[in-house]
């Protein structure tokens, strides 16, 4: 049997069930048995469900899988999941695993002991979501702090975790979803959607890293970057023109600082037309790119969804021709402000107008660029008065920060401005913007990337979005949005990157120095201290700020930032390799320490610490004028990775930490991969048992879909170092040892 039918007699519906896998139970639910939710936007490959086995009493049926037994009260639905040693993992509140009231359609399930729950995507506040509730709208909301909820991204996906078990779910529902974490009643959490269907996934584990694994089987997972998007990136909105372009890479060689890549912001179109260039400001473009990519560097520019309404302008012309915009439900293009002022926004929901904008997309690529960064496509649009002041303040007044809404204006919503709730998508008008809001990110961002792929097949590129929805990993890379050049910031981001990550997106990070403000000298040593640690590592600043480049902030300064950007790249091949991990599995490049140290109760209390791969514990100083602070090791061996003093976990100690030093710890037992001299690969070896898959290929084709790519086993027993190669598809690489 693949499915099971359940008619719920206290709701008058219909439960279909089904298992992915062993381990991925699916939940259902239809009024009239039609599941009209039969696509999804967040898992895109075919699922195929297993067999079950399946047994039945007077009141109960019960299906089990080799892991798991989900039994279902035959009278009112009640569904309770064991694993094989019977334990019960999640039993429905009450009766009310599934209620519909109108539209809306809710899940109660039981909260029972001590659980963490983590994910939901990109969120600030603690990491540790038990008692809070949270919104899925995507939402530009340029004054976050750390109490405000939705942002730019809605990935309806928990972990919840204890030293015993974890499981997740997904809550396959792309309208603006609830979750209420035992907020309301700590005896149970709900979630629910304003409309669409219950249709949710169990995902055990037992350990998070098999949650993580499952849901990214689910929705997918990255493809691997090209290493050069592993390196420093400088962005500024904006550089203003080809020479301060020229000039900026210049430095970096003059100041000996690697860095890879340099953005391209808003002010390089002519006057905000997407797929333009300003020829006044950058008169060879082209030209430019070529040289500066043969100083190693790689430009990537940004592109917004708004295409200005000008009659004039190929693109917009093109676009009303072939009716590739989004209209109202009364067949009238929909019409908001952007940057480029009255702008009309693609329909990205056709596989037809997602062709058309990667074909646009070319325009660029064949120009030398190497990525794509969308912005603005929550999608974002700011009404014509607010954009009108916004403009004046800030281009004209030199605001540092966005204008702050007037305190009368100021409601949950003020910020979330967006197409307005009669747009409709889709080919024949078929899907409301309430259904389609969540994902215009995301298809946006499938868009570039295939348009990517077509247009150069031979290398990888670097995607990147601040919109996005569960599955947005297999497209692009994730920034956090606008932050702040603040402490406060700095520490949010922490936070917010774990969260990501368990959510199944491996490549993230927060604009380094911050956006809004001037960053101090102090604060951006720290953040670059910390950002090496970011699998996405850039430094980026808005507009009528301090420069914040690495050489701004005074000699001492940039020495800090130089010698940390260099040990970024010497991590090199450790980091690449834990791509390889996120690529094959979905794990998190920077983790939470309950990843690494599930058993350990402690763990969830240190948020404030992570792992970057299975091998360094992080400690970040995020406080003005701290030169010290405590550590919290988890069982075993560390070493201080600053001068390999060892210390015995679990413990919390205490450790100096001088403006130039970031705490990190090594666990015993570990084989870091670094570059050493003349293209070898040192292999630091930390005295312990342990092992570490390293992973190597061209870092820029896609021949490693092709097995064009080595696959190595360091194992470390009785201090013993054994190399040993489990896929050898690339030439081979000369390995030196250290032992400290
Ligand atoms: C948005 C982006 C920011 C960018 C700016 C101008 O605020 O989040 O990164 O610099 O728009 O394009």
């Amino acid at each position: 049997m693949k499915e099971k039918i359940l008619y719920i007699p206290n709701q008058d519906e219909y439960l279909k069930v089904s298992a992915i896998n062993n381990k991925i139970i699916r939940f259902h639910f239809s009024k009239d048995k039609e599941w009209r939710h039969n696509y999804s936007f967040a898992i895109e490959k075919e699922i195929i469900p297993i067999d079950l086995f399946s047994e039945e009493s007077e009141n109960e049926f019960l299906i089990s899988t080799s892991f798991l037994k989900i039994s279902m009260d035959k009278n009112n639905g009640s569904i309770k999941i064991y694993d094989r040693e019977n334990n019960c993992i999640l039993a429905d509140y009450e009766n009310l695993g599934y209620k519909r009231v109108d539209k809306k359609v809710y899940c109660y399930k039981e909260i029972k002991g001590e659980v963490a729950f983590l994910g939901f995507g990109e969120r600030t506040g603690d990491l540790n979501k038990k008692g809070k509730k949270l919104i899925n709208w995507n939402t530009d909301n340029p004054h976050h702090t750390p109490d405000v909820d939705h942002l730019y991204q809605s990935h309806p996906f928990f972990l919840a975790w204890n030293p015993q078990v974890s499981y997740g779910i997904f809550f396959d529902n792309t309208y603006r979803s609830y979750f209420d974490m035992g907020r309301e009643n700590e005896n149970y959490y709900y979630f629910f959607a304003e409309d669409g269907e219950l249709d949710y996934y169990f995902i055990y584990g037992p350990t998070p890293k098999e949650v993580i694994e499952g849901y990214t089987e689910l929705t997918g997972r990255c493809y691997l970057p090209p290493m050069w998007a592993l390196g420093y990136q400088q962005s500024r909105w904006s550089y203003k023109d080809e020479n301060e372009v020229k000039k900026i890479a210049e430095r970096f060689k003059e100041e000996d600082i690697p860095c890879n890549v340099i953005y391209l912001d808003i002010d390089y179109m002519d006057g905000f037309r997407v797929f333009t260039i300003d020829k006044n400001k950058f008169p060879n473009f082209e030209k430019m790119i070529e040289e500066l990519n043969k100083e190693g560097f790689r430009v990537v520019p940004i592109i917004d969804p708004g295409v200005k309404k000008d009659d004039s302008y190929e693109v917009y012309k093109e676009g009303i021709e072939k009716n590739y915009f989004c209209k109202k439900e009364n067949g009238e293009i929909f019409v908001g402000h952007v940057w480029p002022g009255e702008s009309v926004f693609p329909n990205f929901v056709r596989e037809e107008v997602r062709k058309w904008w990667g074909e646009k997309q070319r325009i660029l690529v064949e120009k030398g660029i190497s990525g794509i960064w969308n912005d603005m496509n929550e999608p974002s649009i700011i009404p014509s008065f607010d954009y009108k002041m916004m403009r004046l303040l800030f281009y004209h007044l030199k605001f540092k920060e966005p204008p702050r809404v007037p305190s009368f204006l100021e409601k949950e919503d003020f910020y979330s401005k967006t197409l307005s709730a009669d747009v409709v998508h889709g080919e024949n008008r078929e899907f409301t913007h309430d259904e389609i809001h969540n994902v215009y990110g995301l298809l946006m961002a499938k868009a570039s990337f295939n348009g990517w792929r077509d247009a150069k097949p031979e290398e990888r590129p670097l995607i990147i979005t601040r919109a996005g929805f569960s599955g947005i990993q297999k497209y692009s890379a994730v920034w956090t949005g606008d932050n702040k050049s603040t402490w406060e910031h700095l520490y949010m981001s922490i936070i917010m990157l774990q969260n990501l990550g368990i959510s199944g997106v491996p490549f993230i990070g927060a604009d380094v120095g911050g956006f809004w403000g001037d960053c101090e000298p102090e604060l951006f040593a720290r953040w670059i201290e910390l950002g090496i640690f970011y699998p996405f590592f850039r430094n980026h600043s808005a507009i009528n700020t301090k420069n914040q480049e690495p050489w701004e902030f005074g000699e001492h300064i940039e020495d800090i930032a130089r010698r940390y950007i260099k040990l970024r790249y010497k991590l090199m091949p450790y980091l690449y390799s834990l791509f390889y991990e996120a690529k094959e599995k979905g794990t998190p490049i920077l983790r939470s320490l309950i990843l690494e140290f599930p058993k350990d109760p402690n763990a969830i209390k240190y948020e404030d610490e992570f792992m970057f791969g299975p091998s360094f514990l992080v400690a970040p100083i995020y406080e003005k004028g701290k030169n010290e602070r405590d550590v919290y090791l988890p069982e075993g061996t560390w070493y201080n990775f600053w001068n390999n003093e060892t210390f015995k976990g679990p413990n919390i100690i205490k450790v100096e930490a001088p403006l130039d030093i970031i705490p990190i710890f090594v666990k015993a037992g570990s084989i870091i991969p670094m570059r050493g001299e003349e293209n070898k690969i040192e292999l630091r070896v930390y005295p312990g048992e342990g092992e570490f898959l390293y992973y190597e290929d061209d870092g820029i084709s896609w021949d490693y879909e092709k097995g064009i790519y080595n696959l190595v086993r360091f194992s470390l027993s009785k201090d013993k170092l054994n190399i040993e190669y489990i896929h050898k598809g690339f030439k081979e690489t000369k390995f030196i040892t250290s032992t400290i």
